[in-house]
């Protein structure tokens, strides 16, 4: 960050002050602030100038054209995120799963809930198949913002949010043990991913402000993604897993398809693209 916040930031701040949208401030440049609204104007330019995101500032985040609640202890939600979502829900709506067919969908990582809750918004008319959604993260707190947003954007009664490591609480049946029926799953992962070295040059804003246990991952930023793995394949014993679709950095997909090789050596992983042409995601079909 210059010594300068950019205009639409300004404009974003000072629509967050007015509880006004971007739009109304745009519409009226004859507004004047009280000098209240002013010293509120100033603390917040200041925050930004020190490299605060404004997300954080302003506490929330649009994802996917929804609203989300974003705290210091979740992860801001990024655009090329959003590319899981769009997946997902195409896989449940055209997958070659059976209609009727009961589908498990399980976000793990899911920090303020961004992917789950949007992928609930996504299919909310239905697809003919009885659907349960869950959130999963270490993290108490991003679990308790997690079921905030759920709130906030009506799909409170769709998803269930646990706290836990990776898979486990499907491990330990703490949850989805209530289902008697065969039933499918659909994992999704935007799970830490960044390397030591990567991690060590993010910009401050990243550095300095988001949780490290959301950026960083030993073994080269795949020591998570390992783990996943490992609990898959247990797990596959049980559920039959329709797809695992996980968020990467584009330089690990070498590293990435060997891993999965050694974890999946049947398994031919797609990989897609992000909406600026870098390689994003993985798509494991067990
Ligand atoms: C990269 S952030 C992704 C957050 C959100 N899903 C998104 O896409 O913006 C990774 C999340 O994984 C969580 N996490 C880290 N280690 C975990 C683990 N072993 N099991 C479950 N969640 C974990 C972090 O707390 C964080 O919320």
């Amino acid at each position: 960050m210059k010594n300068i916040v950019p205009l639409s930031e300004k404009q974003l701040i000072l629509a967050h002050i007015l509880k006004k949208s971007r739009e109304y401030v745009l519409a009226h440049p004859e507004i004047r602030l009280t000098k209240k609204q002013e010293e509120k104007r100033k603390k917040y330019e200041k925050r930004r100038l020190n490299h605060e995101p404004l997300a954080y500032i302003l506490g929330h985040k649009e994802f996917y054209g929804l609203d989300f609640k974003v705290t210091p202890d979740t992860l801001i939600p990024r655009p090329e995120t959003e590319l899981i979502v769009e997946l997902t829900a195409w896989n449940i709506k055209h997958g070659t799963h059976s209609k009727g067919e009961r589908i498990i969908v399980v976000d793990v990582g899911t920090g303020s809930g961004n992917i789950i809750i949007s992928i609930a918004h996504n299919i909310k008319h239905g697809t003919g198949n009885k659907l349960k959604l869950y959130g999963i993260d270490t993290s108490a707190k991003a679990i308790q913002v997690a079921r905030f947003n759920s709130k906030l954007n009506n799909s409170e009664n769709k998803i269930e949010f646990v706290k836990g490591n990776l898979l486990e609480p499907i491990m330990k049946n703490e949850i989805c043990s209530m289902f008697h029926d065969p039933c499918s799953m659909i994992i999704v992962a935007n799970l830490p991913y960044l390397s030591q070295k990567i991690y060590a040059s993010a910009m401050p804003d990243v550095k300095n402000f988001e949780p490290k246990s959301a950026l960083f991952s030993k073994k080269d930023g795949l020591d998570h993604y390992e783990e996943l793995f490992k609990q898959i394949k247990i797990l596959d014993t049980r559920y039959q897993i329709l797809n695992t679709i996980i968020e990467f950095s584009p330089e690990q997909k070498p590293a990435l398809s060997k891993l999965i090789k050694k974890y999946f050596s049947a398994v031919k992983p797609k990989f897609k693209k992000d909406l600026a042409g870098k390689w994003r995601l993985a798509v494991i079909t067990t």
